[in-house]
């Protein structure tokens, strides 16, 4: 580290940047975006070099876990070039992990060049395994074409977690084949409870709420559950199921929120800051670093001036039957 660490008004140490690369994605999934998005115009975008100044200012202020994002991070041309770049901080140490969240669609193209630049964990969105609710789910997306990527993925010596948004009357029947599925191939699993992002007008997000309380309650009818004290430096909380040896994450910031130990902050495809998933608080960082193309000071500044106003936590809540603390922006903005 070259300069002090960051460490945010509530003493949180801020060691997890997660970047969008692109706002693009080559599904719409029905909770994400709408069906006919407007995506940025190419010149907003932060170019790769771009990119990569950004991360390593930030490495070089002690982020240690770099997760790679969008949209769907995969569609951003050449972003291979950018990974084999970052790589360079994992050989020096500074770089803990460097990994993605992606929706597996080009898996099956990229999986080996990943491991190669350092990737050793994926995690992969699916919410189901049966073809038509997948067709309908991501209106867009395939799952035979998801599963190759899942499969290429795993030969290629990736650890994949699958993340499942929980959907009431969605996916609530499929919670056993899901479990089953990912110990068969030996793949972590993580549900998320659907969070109220974006305005979709077609949207009932309350009546898709599933809280994650019940989904463990429906475990708790199938297996023997475990608590783990582990932690990947996300938000999940982990069981392990006795009977198959498997650990369950759980990501509730709706049942159970877990500001308190955040530990993160975004960056947009077009260099905006977001300090929170939950909240509209951003700092522009595209116009520091464009200012000043030799020098990082101004960058610097503005990022730890940024992470001072981070706020406490999100205010999301379903509990009046509304969907309260709703923020504006799509998921595919900040990425997840
Ligand atoms: P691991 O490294 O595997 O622990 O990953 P992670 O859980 O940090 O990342 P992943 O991209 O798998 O996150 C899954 C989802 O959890 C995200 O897409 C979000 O929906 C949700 N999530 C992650 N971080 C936050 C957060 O800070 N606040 C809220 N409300 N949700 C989050
Ligand atoms: N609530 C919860 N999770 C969401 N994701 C996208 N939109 C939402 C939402 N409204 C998840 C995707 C993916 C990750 C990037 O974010 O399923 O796992
Ligand atoms: Fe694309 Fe992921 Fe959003 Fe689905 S959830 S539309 S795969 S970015």
């Amino acid at each position: 580290m070259t300069t002090p660490p960051l460490i945010d008004p509530f003493a949180r140490a801020i060691t997890y940047l997660r970047v969008s690369v692109t706002d693009r994605c080559d599904f719409r999934c029905v909770y994400c975006m709408a069906e006919n998005m407007t995506f940025l115009p190419k010149k907003e975008l932060l170019t790769l070099e771009e990119l990569d100044r950004m991360c390593s200012t930030f490495v070089g202020m002690g982020v240690e876990k770099l997760r790679i994002t969008g949209g769907e991070p995969l569609v951003r041309r050449d972003i291979m070039t950018f990974f084999r770049s970052m790589s360079r901080h994992l050989d020096s140490g500074a770089l803990k992990e460097l990994t993605l969240t992606t929706n597996g669609s080009q898996l099956a193209r990229f999986a080996r060049d990943l491991y190669e630049a350092g990737v050793r964990r994926v995690n992969v969105s699916l919410d189901t395994l049966d073809a038509d609710k997948f067709a309908k789910v991501t209106r867009w997306g395939r799952l035979g074409q998801v599963l190759k990527g899942i499969d290429a993925a795993l030969d290629a010596g990736l650890k994949v977690k699958i993340n499942a948004v929980a959907l009431k009357g969605f996916n609530e029947e499929e919670l056993p084949a899901i479990t089953e599925w990912c110990a068969d191939k030996g793949m972590d699993l993580t549900w998320i409870e659907v969070m109220p992002m974006g305005d979709l007008g077609n949207e009932d997000r309350v009546g898709q709420y599933w809280s994650l309380e019940d989904v463990r309650k429906t475990y708790a009818q199938h297996y023997a559950l475990t608590d783990l004290a582990e932690r990947t430096g996300g938000p999940a909380r982990y069981v392990r199921l006795e009977e198959t040896g498997q650990k369950i994450g759980f990501i509730t910031p709706l049942s159970h929120n877990f500001c308190e130990s955040c530990n993160r902050v975004r960056l947009t495809c077009t260099g905006e800051l977001y300090m929170c998933l939950g909240q509209d608080d951003m700092a522009d960082l595209r116009a520091p670093l464009r200012d000043y193309p030799n020098d990082n000071r101004a960058l610097q500044e503005a990022i730890r001036a940024a992470i001072g106003l981070k706020p406490k936590g999100h205010d999301f809540d379903y509990s009046r039957r509304r969907a309260d603390g709703q923020v504006a922006r799509h998921m595919s903005h900040t990425g997840g």
